[in-house]
């Protein structure tokens, strides 16, 4: 069991909590008063009316960060999820009414026992953990998560993976009439994404159902999204229907989308630059007017638990 000590702030980052609180609400006082007096629409609180609490699951994984986790509201307004919109706040308005019941997941391809499991076996039937990791999106932006989920190896032993099978392939769902990004082909849909085997079978490698305890907002990927905290952000699909092992190197959406600008790795790394930004700092998502920086990290701090899976490829070329 590895145990996360080293993943601290460094004094220089760290403000005072009380100052930090302080600070805060006055941030947010202003900020209300602002949007108030211009009137503007106010984003409704995510899924207020319908977010559900997560019965059981530990506290306190050795693999979290030892941070305090971004804001909800923050986590859960500032979305990627292009089903629903190019907009970071169009998720959280255009996937409020998003049917994630019934669902199930197929897994299939290489393994010995293909299978499709309910959502709600799932939730029964995994032993659920927390686990607060930094999303690190490739567009140089990061906010801290507490997820709850379980390992996406637990899943896979089940159906039994094959000798061939060497490349896991996530699909998400198809349903343009519900996911309206879906009718324009800014990508090619469904979004499907991969991993290494021994990427997938990872204990970081975590499929999440949750965040703050509760089921995961629509927006945020629900009922089931990947979360691998050593990525950038665009590998951790959303809203999974099936999972296929495969012999060979799956396509991957933005991959396909843009051969120059996404690899299939996509591992967090300082050194090397998008060809349109560099990659060496990311701006902290809810950090209030001060718009802080951080210093991004080798596979966002990770290098002693996944360095060794790259030990023999040169990232420049495997970005
Ligand atoms: N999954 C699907 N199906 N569609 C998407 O557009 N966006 C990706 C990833 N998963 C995306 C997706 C990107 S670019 C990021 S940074 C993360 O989701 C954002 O996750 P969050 O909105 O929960 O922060």
């Amino acid at each position: 069991m590895l145990i996360r000590t080293k993943k601290r702030n460094p004094e220089s980052e760290i403000t005072d909590p009380a100052l930090f609180k302080k600070r805060r609400q006055i941030i947010k006082a202003s900020a209300a008063a602002m949007v108030a007096s211009l009137n503007l629409p106010v984003i409704p609180s995510a899924q207020a009316a319908s977010r559900v609490k997560i019965a059981k699951f530990t506290r306190g994984s050795p693999y979290s960060l030892q941070q305090s986790p971004t804001d909800y509201e923050d986590i859960t307004r500032y979305n990627n999820f292009y089903e629903f919109g190019t907009g970071k706040e169009d998720p959280a308005h255009n996937a409020q009414s998003f049917k994630t019941r019934p669902w199930t997941i197929r897994i299939e391809g290489e393994v010995e026992k293909p299978a499709v499991v309910g959502i709600e076996d799932l939730i029964s039937g995994q032993a659920l953990e927390e686990r607060v990791y930094r999303l690190r999106c490739v567009e140089a932006w990061s906010m801290v998560i507490p997820w709850i989920g379980f390992p996406l190896a637990s899943l896979l032993r089940r159906a039994r993976p094959t000798s061939r099978a060497r490349y896991v392939q996530f699909t998400t769902l198809y349903d343009p009439e519900q996911m309206p990004g879906q009718r324009i082909p800014t990508l090619q849909w469904p979004y499907v994404e991969g991993l290494r085997i021994d990427e997938a079978m990872h204990p970081l490698t975590i499929l999440a159902l949750g965040l703050y305890g509760e089921l995961l907002p629509n927006q945020n990927g629900a009922p089931l999204r990947l979360v691998i905290p050593w990525k950038y952000g665009f590998k951790s699909i959303k809203s999974i229907v099936k999972i296929r092992l495969t012999e060979q190197m799956p396509p991957t959406s933005w991959n396909l989308a843009a051969p120059n600008e996404y690899g299939f790795y996509a591992n967090v790394n300082p050194d090397v630059s998008h060809p349109r930004w560099s990659q060496k700092r990311e701006r902290v998502i809810g950090g209030g007017l001060f718009n802080p920086k951080r210093e991004t990290e080798l596979f966002n701090g990770y290098t002693d638990e996944v360095g060794k899976m790259y030990r023999d490829m040169d990232l420049r070329r495997f970005f």
